[in-house]
């Protein structure tokens, strides 16, 4: 098995001494379209498949200093523990052991809510170590660093739609994201807010049992081979039906893997079904509104921007 650091000394300089007091990142969340769950490398998160997200216009704002102990703050309140020793964990990768940061992140999300901030989270702070080291790395380099924090930080180098090739090097150097070169400003992506309490199962965990324990998981790399270029299909032409019902049903189907796994995982509350039910409904009656679902109970919808007053309407937003 490669390690992180066999990794990494392959992509930057040594020794990594920070060539400034402090940096400063920020970087757009990222909704997938098509989903990344499952892993074939838990320790480089490499996953099982490819993936496609669309970038948003808030993410995560992320301050690193050099200090004299480590310390962190998440919206300006101190960092749960179990998060600093993530931060931590991933700063040491870059650091030597005389090195201590200072780190204040921002999230304008909600976090651990399904509503991905961790992905915008680690890719600004790669972003401000970057900075901090000066190792001027670019981005695909950059990416393939984010992605050692979390898997689906990588897409969050990028604005707009974005897709992180799979790979299929044990070492991870293929596994990248990269922006499309389509634009879509129609197109909206919309939060819609369930619950912002903490998740029953962080996704990590939760993507782990699904591969291990689900009968359904073994369907999932052929719906994603039939989904992704079809979805890129859509977004080239602009076809919102297309792009809308594929990223659903794909949204869906990773659901469906999961409530298969033991013990069972569901992400689903009371309210997140209603308002499916509500969606299907506007739908059938001629709104062209669709959903993806992440791992939590909050919606994100999709639709274009000449429909935004009638989807605001009907949902009461
Ligand atoms: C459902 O990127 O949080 O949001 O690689 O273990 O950190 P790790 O997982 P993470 O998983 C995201 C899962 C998802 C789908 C997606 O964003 O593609």
């Amino acid at each position: 098995m490669i390690t992180k650091q066999q990794m990494i000394q392959t992509l930057l300089p040594k020794p990594a001494l920070p060539v400034k007091e402090q940096a400063t990142a920020f970087s757009p969340a990222n909704i997938a379209l098509i989903k990344y769950w499952g892993k074939r490398d838990n320790e480089l998160n490499l996953p099982v498949t490819s993936s496609l997200s669309m970038s948003l216009a808030h993410g995560t704002h992320t301050t690193v200093k050099v200090a004299s102990a480590d310390s962190c703050l998440l919206n300006g309140k101190e960092c749960p523990p179990a998060f600093a020793k993530r931060l931590f964990d991933y700063c040491n990768l870059f650091r030597n052991k005389d090195t201590f940061f200072e780190i204040h992140t921002t999230n304008e999300i909600p976090t651990a809510a399904g509503f991905a901030s961790s992905s915008s989270g680690f890719s600004a702070l790669i972003l401000a170590l970057d900075d901090l080291f000066g190792w001027h790395a670019d981005l695909k380099t950059l990416s393939i660093l984010a992605r050692l924090g979390s898997g689906s930080a990588c897409r969050s180098l990028f604005s707009g739609f974005v897709e992180w090739h799979k790979g299929t090097r044990p070492d991870g150097l293929d596994s990248f994201a990269e922006p499309l070169n389509t634009s879509w400003p129609e197109l909206q992506i919309e939060m819609l807010p369930i619950s912002s309490s903490q998740k029953p199962i962080d996704s990590r965990s939760a993507m782990k049992i699904t591969v291990e324990t689900s009968p359904l998981y073994s369907s999932w790399p052929q719906t994603v081979a039939n989904d992704l270029p079809r979805i890129k299909e859509a977004i080239n032409s602009q076809n919102f039906h297309q792009l809308g019902q594929i990223a659903e049903s794909n949204a869906l189907a990773m659901h469906a893997t999961m409530l298969a796994s033991h013990p069972p995982i569901l992400y689903f509350l009371p309210e997140s079904i209603a308002t499916m039910h509500h969606i299907w409904r506007l739908r059938n009656e001629g709104l062209p509104l669709y959903f993806t679902m992440d791992a939590g109970p909050n919606l994100k919808l999709l639709y274009l921007k000449k429909d935004s007053t009638l989807v605001h309407e009907a949902l009461g937003l």
